[in-house]
């Protein structure tokens, strides 16, 4: 079960354009469920953010952040962040992608524990089926064997990974909320093996993405910070996918009601139009880097680039208009009506989701994961066939929607997944 694109190599394909919710390949719109590679939050080619990237490139087309440089855009973009997420995060570095971002944050946590005197909190913890990018940190902290073996890591005693809070596969039998609680200690477990002055941080995503959509049980996200304040150990919130409305909040942080220390966002920040990422970084961290005479040696080339925060402010101004409170309004109940029943097929194995983000997860007769990935594969195709681009993750086919997606689409489209699903179900193979 490891397929992770639509086509095989020999079977590329080339898109045209895009414009709002669909990409045109081979002369035929696609609505792109998947809204890119669940980055482009405001969909295709919006006209305010084009003409803000081309103004900011006229005028400042590069700087950098180093040696006390910084520029407007990104001045305001920093404000506007802060704002945004109240008196949670008093400071925001920029930088270019989301595997960078999570390099960035375990730095800082890195040195924060350097001016703290505890040189020796340098483990960290993440969970399996957790997905945190592709630099060497970013995929040890990564918790799908698939992207491993060919590059022999997690770097050996760097991170440990706790239990996903998965209940549909590890429930058990336990209610949602009991589940929760539990795979939250399986944190605390690791914490006790390998001793809380060993460990740096806590690093997850408050919804786990790009393993299938896995939402954690209401309980869960409480019981972990309390876990971390217990025994001091940084937490860090990957809000890569989670970040700028997907999950009907602004952030997913604030759909589960906890308040990481750091946070990492990227793909919603310019909704893709251009390669931009950040850390929010609270008081807490930056008060102990503040009392220190040194800088914090840490920077890449387009950090805060003007360009970039220039588009993420266009974007966020796009969000902010309306789009956001769309997701609980008007997406998430055509999604939960769409998603209704379709657990009573036999291939059917669980159907979840929230805010934008959905996924149903298939299961075979013979328990074979290789089958159930045929599965996958047939409703993904049969999708792509009526005109829809989703994904194959792990056994599910998910969606992550655009914020401008329609009710009418989103009908059209769960139309068609139950039709594709029917056919399939009739024979499975
Ligand atoms: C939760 C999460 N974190 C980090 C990343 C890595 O982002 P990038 O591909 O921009 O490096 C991704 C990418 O999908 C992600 O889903």
């Amino acid at each position: 079960m490891t397929r992770t694109s639509n086509r095989n190599v020999e079977d590329v394909t080339v898109i045209e354009r895009a414009k709002g919710s669909y990409v045109t390949i081979d002369g035929r719109d696609y609505l792109d469920g998947l809204s890119g590679l669940g980055c482009v939050n405001i969909g295709y080619g919006n006209e305010s953010v084009c003409s803000a990237a081309a103004e900011a490139m006229a005028r400042l087309s590069y700087s950098h952040g180093f040696a006390g440089l910084t520029n407007e855009n990104a001045a305001l973009l920093a404000s506007k962040l802060v704002a945004m997420n109240g008196d949670v995060f008093d400071r925001f570095f920029f930088a270019s992608t989301g595997s960078d971002a999570n390099e960035s944050a375990i730095k800082i946590a890195y040195y924060y524990w350097l001016l703290r005197g505890q040189p020796e909190k340098r483990m960290l913890i993440a969970r399996r089926h957790g997905y945190h990018g592709n630099t060497i940190v970013a995929t040890s902290l990564t918790g799908l064997d698939l992207y491993h073996p060919q590059f022999g890591l997690p770097l050996p005693g760097l991170v440990r990974h706790a239990d996903a809070p998965f209940h549909h596969k590890y429930g058990n039998g336990l209610d949602p909320d009991a589940f929760g609680l539990e795979a939250a200690r399986s944190i605390e477990r690791i914490i006790l093996e390998v001793g809380a002055d060993k460990i740096a941080a806590f690093v997850a995503e408050p919804i786990q993405a790009t393993a299938g959509i896995i939402v954690p049980p209401s309980s869960y996200w409480a019981e972990v910070r309390r876990i971390c304040d217990r025994h001091d150990i940084l937490l860090i919130a990957d809000e890569v996918v989670t970040g700028f409305g997907k999950t009907g909040e602004m952030f997913g942080y604030q759909k589960f009601g906890f308040e990481p220390d750091m946070m990492t966002l990227a793909k919603g920040l310019t909704s893709g139009y251009f390669p931009m990422s950040a850390v929010g970084v609270s008081k807490k961290v930056t008060s102990v880097l503040d009392a220190s005479p040194d800088d914090f040696e840490h920077g890449f080339t387009y950090c805060a680039h003007p360009v970039g925060a220039a588009v993420a402010l266009a974007n966020i101004a796009v969000i902010e208009n309306g789009l956001a409170q769309r997701v609980s309004r008007e997406i998430e109940p055509a999604i939960v009506e769409g998603l209704k029943g379709l657990d009573q097929f036999g291939i059917v194995g669980d159907v979840r989701g929230i805010g934008v983000m959905a996924a149903v997860e298939f299961k075979a007769a013979s328990g074979k994961e290789d089958d159930v990935a045929a599965l996958c594969h047939r409703v993904n195709l049969g999708l792509f066939e009526r005109g829809v681009i989703a994904r194959e993750l792990w056994g599910s086919v998910a969606f992550i929607f655009p914020l401008i997606v329609t009710v009418e689409e989103l009908e059209r489209t769960f139309a068609a997944l139950r039709e594709v699903i029917a056919a399939v179900d009739a024979d499975p193979g």
